[in-house]
């Protein structure tokens, strides 16, 4: 008899809440990073690369790689594998280097 991955590291999560990406809502649960959430709703990617447009989301999940900036609660560059999810965060895909609505 399979046993979920929840079974095996005996985990209890609290109940889920909201957070948004791109104005879709997205369930979390505790716990999770904000990568993980989005992965969890099926979304795998949520920036694009600065001079090809290219699609990125995570790669590594441990902070190393930086494919997966995104602007979190309008702060961008933000690596979503490291962010833990929060109720009622809204999450926005990254263009280019996260600074494109700044007039610097
Ligand atoms: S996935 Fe590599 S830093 Fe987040």
């Amino acid at each position: 008899m399979a046993r979920t991955p929840a079974e095996l590291v005996g985990a209890n999560p609290g109940p889920s809440f909201e957070i948004t990406m791109d104005g879709r809502p997205v369930t979390a649960l505790p716990g999770q990073s904000v990568a993980a959430a989005l992965w969890s709703a099926g979304i795998l990617a949520w920036r694009t690369t600065r001079h090809t447009d290219r699609p990125r989301g995570a790669f590594c999940g441990i902070g190393q790689c930086y494919d997966c900036l995104a602007t979190i609660n309008g702060e961008p560059n933000r690596r979503a594998c490291l962010v833990p999810a929060r109720p009622g965060d809204v999450i926005i895909t990254q263009e280019g280097h996260g600074h494109a609505r700044l007039s610097v």
